[in-house]
């Protein structure tokens, strides 16, 4: 049921600020403002020396985001792949350690042949999955669920703002196991997870004005994301959305590394969307900015606090609520999602059932 909605995927962006709140709420103590992992979720972080993650499309870039935190937060390496490769590498695995897999639908045969590629080896399993019943679930040791409710639309949304809310609170678990975090910073970081739903529901209200935009993403042959640190994966994401449903090439790129290569594609017919929210990387990421305005390329600033301040000659600014930097992935999430949906709508394409795509990827 699509509920007041033209699309499966706009409803569930819609819904993410509800299903974000519930899938915290199995990861949070409220009242205490502590970690809490689910009943019989329980992994001890501090006997582990690496994590390795795998996963495909949305779900490797939420794994992605999840490195940095894992590795600032809890000083624990993070070894990560696209699971359809992740055994053509032969990485060396230690047994008895742990493998994260990231799953919306369970059901995904490279992600499930990466499982059982690591429990062949004597890891541990655990997953981050949407569905319960999934064999992904089943034959995983540890079920992180995220409760973002049945995803219709082949785009993932609600799954991977949900998937991004369980890895950042395993992390900070992570970060208390190992020792790297006081009970202070735990608190402040459960706080920015708490508000969370009602700054995303915010992100929201930028709806109208990406619609706007969207006829201008419509004309355009190629868009370029760029982002700097967690926002780099999230530009990953704006792309490939963009791509899936509304056939336009587009490329992520980390804003740094523009200037080694895909500068060379910017002209006054590229849109570029800067995901830059105001805190210590945003002003490296915007001299990046000023480099693609230099060329003529049409700046859309994604940013937050003093950020629109800065905007120089972009084309457009959209402005996000201030948030602490830790939860900015899943609200930077919500705009690029809106700009592909818009832009798909405006183009008349099919935006729940794009061409050649399968919700859930069944062979390898
Ligand atoms: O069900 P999964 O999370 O394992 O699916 C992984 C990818 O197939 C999926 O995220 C795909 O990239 C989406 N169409 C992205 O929107």
């Amino acid at each position: 049921d699509k509920g007041n909605h033209r699309h499966f995927m706009a409803k569930e962006i819609a819904e993410q600020p509800e299903v974000v709140g519930h899938t915290l709420a199995c990861f949070i103590d409220m009242a205490a403002g502590r970690i809490r992992l689910p009943d019989g979720a329980d992994v001890d972080f501090s006997k582990l020396d690496r994590l390795a993650i795998s996963a495909c499309g949305t779900a490797y870039y939420a794994g992605l985001v999840a490195r940095y935190w894992f590795e600032k937060f809890a000083r624990l390496p993070v070894d990560i792949d696209i699971a359809s490769e992740f055994r053509y590498r032969e990485p060396p695995l230690s047994s008895g350690g742990l493998a994260l897999v990231i799953s919306q639908s369970g059901e995904t045969a490279d992600t499930l042949a990466t499982l059982r590629h690591c429990r062949a080896q004597g890891m541990r399993i655990g997953a981050v999955v949407n569905v319960p019943t999934s064999t992904i679930a089943r034959e995983a040791d540890v079920v992180f669920p995220t409760v973002a409710g049945v995803e219709v639309g082949v785009a993932s949304t609600k799954a991977f703002t949900c998937q991004l809310s369980v890895l950042a609170a395993l992390a900070v678990k992570a970060g208390r196991d190992r020792g790297v975090l006081s009970e202070d910073d735990e608190a402040k970081l459960v706080s920015a997870l708490v508000e969370l739903p009602r700054l995303m529901a915010e992100a929201l209200r930028l709806e109208p004005e990406i619609e706007r935009l969207a006829t201008t993403f419509a004309k355009a042959q190629d868009v370029l994301y760029l982002g700097r640190g967690t926002s780099f994966p999230i530009a990953l994401e704006g792309a490939l959305k963009l791509k899936e449903i509304s056939y336009i090439h587009a490329e992520g790129y980390a804003a740094g590394e523009l200037k080694h290569g895909p500068i060379a594609l910017v002209d006054e017919n590229v849109p570029v969307v800067v995901l830059a929210p105001y805190d210590p990387l945003f002003e490296k990421t915007a001299s990046n900015m000023q480099e693609v305005a230099a060329r003529g390329g049409k700046i859309v600033l994604v940013t937050d606090g003093e950020g629109p301040e800065h905007a120089g000659s972009a084309f457009a600014v959209l402005t996000l609520p201030k948030a602490y930097a830790f939860v900015s992935p899943m609200l930077y999430a919500i705009p690029v999602q809106l700009l592909a949906y818009h832009t798909a709508v405006f183009m008349g394409t099919d935006v729940d059932q794009p061409r050649n795509l399968a919700k859930s990827v069944t062979v390898e």
